[in-house]
């Protein structure tokens, strides 16, 4: 981690964060199949208009899997209707203000309006929307916004004629728009400020007018005019130096999501790692980066190997400061990631080779709904272990197969195996998509993957991996099409074997189904003889480390007895220096061992972590386990209120709940 990042030292920042709390809050929406109340530009309409906007309403809970292309599948989480008109590319021109934390300019949408109809939707949230006009700008467009929902924000219903080509809408942003950190130079641990956005899953619409579902894809130009002396990049063709006035033009000639939609603004520098990729970040951590990414090359050729050409052009990472809400996004053409990667001895890439694979699964082919997102997640998690193992070799990757494993069992524990949410399949209507985003997609998804592959043999699956990639690529996907092209293509149509399988019990019921694989790690013995040992009694100098990576490491904090004994905390503590450790996966595994065991003499180590590291895979199981106790509860509430204003909202939402947080 970067020793310089400070994450609560901006209490300007600090203010609107927490005023911002209110629109960030949680809440129980409504589906967008309601009609919304009306507001139009000039202020409330005096009586609720009839909602020609509002799509067909989404069935509350699917009595059994609906076996429909993807096209017809209604994404509860957008007010768009693309199968009536569909914004095909878009054009942006936006000012960055960092004074006023604000993004000013215009977005132009390109429409198809494959009916002829004569109103456009799109999904905003909290955009102050200056004007719409249609076509060259100079004929004003009638437009309303619908009733504000917290999660899904407000449907903006354009007027157009069915000869209508662009829609150009001129908005700013708020301060507090969910999408966007606005870090402060003391908060980016740089000379000057920096700001990035992050879209999944729902929040491109909180920084860009747009049909917001991952089923609707389109091409992008943009023109972003940042202060001088910044770099702008975004997921598209990038610089790889500064401009002299501040105006950075991009392309994304492929068409994506609005949920790929990615922005970053700072005093970046760029380091080639190969011909077709490389690294931004600040020029006090772009060599360490550059050091500790060096695989990235041989990891894109391990991926193209197994499932075909990369089709992007340019891979590159931005590694951005330590508030950065999660591991990594696959942003197209350059990975956003945090910091905490950077371990000093490349133990935590594997996180590249997610987001990489990514290019294939997700990018290429992608979830038709939040419902779906296990084909995101699960195949992405397959396809990561496949290049490790590629990479680095089989006992590398069973033991990250083994851990995967382990943060199953945990997952299937906090839910309870029963969950609805244990499902691949999920129904997220009226909640937020983020709700679904735990380790049953990633770790549930890739053993049913693994498990298909032993079944059939892994050239089998491989082949039919890489047709799926190919037949589908700059398509969405859903759970019931990809199950039908499985059985079909897969298996043969064999019914029989389909069965024996368990193909829908994986897809559409909770738990873990019989025939599961069990992934087993030879290079985990000795460290499970280590716990033996040490659990037994045996004192932690006796355990013979010699050789260990961070991945024996994790294995061993994570098998330990919980609570862990005060003693015991203090032996592996003065032998191991855990609360000292650079490693932010060891720190965290270790960090909620002391939370369990409430081992009070690591407690400011928890505190320097959970105000230096906005990353919510950390954050979550680390406060969630503090609000367990009135004690942790309160010494939570204390560190929070002094980290949160750190925090991406995505981290803020998160923490909020489980905290009972009210600001
Ligand atoms: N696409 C996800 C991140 C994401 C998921 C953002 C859902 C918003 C909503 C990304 O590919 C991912 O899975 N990141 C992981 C790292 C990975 C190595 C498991 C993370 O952030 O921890
Ligand atoms: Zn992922």
């Amino acid at each position: 981690m970067n020793a310089t990042t400070k994450l609560y030292a901006a209490p300007a920042l600090a203010l609107l964060l927490a005023a911002c709390s209110g629109s960030t809050q949680p809440v129980t929406p409504k589906t967008p199949g309601k009609a919304p109340a009306k507001v139009t530009a000039k202020g409330p309409a005096t009586s609720p208009m009839p909602a020609p906007t509002s799509p067909p309403a989404i069935p509350a809970k699917p009595a059994e899997p609906v076996k429909v292309v993807s096209e017809s599948v209604q994404d509860p989480h957008s007010y768009a209707r693309p199968q009536e008109a569909t914004v095909e590319h878009l054009k942006l021109d936006l000012t960055v203000d960092f004074q006023a934390h604000r993004l000013t300019g215009r977005a132009s949408l390109r429409v198809k309006n494959k009916l002829g109809v004569d109103h456009l939707i799109l999904d905003t949230r909290g955009l102050d929307i200056q004007r719409v006009t249609l076509d060259d700008g100079k004929t004003e467009a009638k437009w309303s916004l619908g009733a504000a929902d917290k999660l899904l924000g407000q449907a903006l219903d354009v007027q157009i004629a069915p000869g209508t080509a662009w829609v150009n809408v001129d908005y700013s942003t708020r301060p507090e728009t969910a999408a966007i950190q606005w870090l402060t130079p003391a908060q980016a641990g740089s000379p000057s400020p920096l700001l990035f956005t992050q879209s999944e899953s729902i929040l491109a619409r909180t920084w860009i007018p747009c049909q917001d579902s991952p089923g609707v894809r389109m091409t992008y130009e943009a023109t972003i005019r940042t202060p001088p002396a910044l770099m702008a990049v975004m997921s598209a063709e990038n610089p790889t130096k500064k401009s002299a006035d501040g105006v950075y033009r991009f392309r994304m000639p492929n068409a994506i999501p609005s949920y790929l939609l990615a922005l970053a603004v700072g005093d970046l520098e760029f380091r080639p790692l190969g011909t077709n990729s490389g690294v931004y970040a600040l020029p006090s951590v772009v060599e360490r980066a550059a050091w500790e990414l060096a695989d990235t090359p041989k990891m894109i050729a391990a991926a193209e190997a197994l499932y075909g050409p990369y089709k992007w052009g340019r891979y590159d990472i931005l590694v951005l400061p330590a508030s950065y809400p999660y591991g990594g996004m696959e942003n197209p053409r350059l990975t956003f990631a945090t910091p905490t990667i950077l371990a000093g001895d490349r133990s935590l890439v594997s996180l590249v080779a997610h987001e990489l694979a990514h290019s294939w699964s997700g990018n290429l082919v992608t979830n038709a709904t939040w419902n779906d997102f296990w084909l995101n997640e699960g195949f992405t998690t397959y396809f990561e272990g496949r290049i490790m193992e590629a990479v680095y070799g089989r006992p590398y990757f069973d033991m990250l197969a083994v851990l995967g494993r382990q943060d199953l069992v945990d997952a299937f524990q906090e839910l309870g195996a029963t969950s609805p949410d244990t499902q691949l399949y999920l129904n997220l209507a009226g909640r937020d998509p983020d709700e679904g985003t735990g380790d049953v997609a990633y770790e549930k998804g890739a053993l049913f993957l693994r498990t298909l592959e032993a079944s059939v043999g892994r050239e089998k699956f491989d082949r039919f991996l890489r047709t799926y990639f190919d037949t589908f690529q700059f398509q969405s996907m859903d759970s019931a099409r990809f199950v039908q092209y499985l059985k079909q293509n897969l298996l043969g149509g064999d019914e029989a074997q389909a069965k024996n399988l368990q193909i829908d019990a994986w897809v559409y019921s909770p738990g873990l189904p019989t025939n599961a694989i069990e992934p087993h790690s030879e290079a985990f013995a000795p460290v499970d003889q280590a716990v033996k040992s040490f659990a037994g009694g045996a004192p932690a100098a006796q355990i013979s480390t010699t050789g260990w990576t961070t991945h024996h490491w994790l294995h061993f904090l994570e098998t330990l007895p919980t609570p862990l004994d005060r003693a015991k905390m203090a032996d592996l503590d003065a032998t191991f220096h855990l609360s000292d450790s650079g490693n932010s996966e060891i720190l965290s595994t270790w960090l909620m061992k002391v939370v369990q065991g409430k081992y009070e003499p690591a407690y400011p180590a928890l505190e320097r972590f959970l105000t230096t590291v906005g990353r919510r895979k950390y954050l979550k199981p680390l406060y969630t386990e503090l609000a367990k106790t009135p004690e942790g509860a309160e010494m939570g509430l204390r560190i929070y209120e002094k980290a949160r204003p750190g925090y991406h909202s995505v981290s803020q939402v998160t923490v909020d709940q489980i905290l009972g947080w009210r600001g």
